[in-house]
């Protein structure tokens, strides 16, 4: 099959699901025991990247991670479940949702910790951009995800738009200063 007709191939969301475990350990805390930030953004970025490829069968680069929240800390010796899928696919992008928890040690239930949205172009070997297959919503939730993607990019693109011309503004004030 050649890769025009991969990529004009619709895919349901179900397919680019993807789901990693982790256990947190020490070198993933901070000095008081929990899981630093920055740590949890990396598992985030991987268990999206995953569901990128999923549904884009070539290679992806992360343009963005533009909502996070941290709801609850998380313990070493925690085990940290993270879920992602493709929320909606664009021209060369698709955004995906990730979702996290922390399953209690005895009882199993799970703790919800911490969400994100994140962008993903989809590239060949050379960097060129390539076109993604759309995406079908089925379920109710799926279906609600697929519209919030859409309100999320054209507020992307609107925040983007007023910092160029903040930038275009005031450009004296993108230029860093060295520190001493
Ligand atoms: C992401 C990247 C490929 C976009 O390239 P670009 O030349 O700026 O592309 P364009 O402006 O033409 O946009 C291409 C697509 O990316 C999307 N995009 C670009 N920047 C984006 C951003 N900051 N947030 C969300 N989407 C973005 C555009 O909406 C567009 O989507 P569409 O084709 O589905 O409509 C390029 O900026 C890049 O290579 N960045 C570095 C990626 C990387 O190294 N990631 C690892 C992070 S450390």
């Amino acid at each position: 099959m050649g890769s025009t007709e991969q990529s004009s191939m619709v895919r349901t969301v179900a397919s680019t699901q993807s789901e990693m475990t982790e256990i947190v350990l020490p070198n993933d805390a901070n000095t008081l025991g929990n899981l630093l930030g920055g740590r949890l953004m990396h598992f985030i970025d991987l268990t999206g990247a995953i569901a990128a490829y999923r549904h884009t069968r070539t290679h992806v680069v992360t343009a963005a991670m533009d909502h996070i929240d941290f709801i609850r800390p998380v313990h070493v010796g925690d085990l940290l479940i993270l879920k992602s899928s493709v929320n909606r696919a664009f021209n060369t992008s698709v955004e995906v949702g990730v979702k996290v928890w922390v399953e209690h040690p005895q009882t199993g239930g799970l703790l919800h910790v911490a969400s994100a949205y994140l962008v993903f172009v989809a590239i060949d070997t050379e960097g060129r951009r390539q076109n993604v297959p759309p995406v079908l919503a089925e379920t109710p939730n799926e279906i609600r995800r697929y519209a919030d993607a859409l309100r999320r990019r054209e507020h992307r693109e609107a925040e983007a738009a007023r910092r160029k011309q903040e930038q275009r503004a005031q450009p004296e004030a993108n230029v860093a200063t060295p520190a001493v």
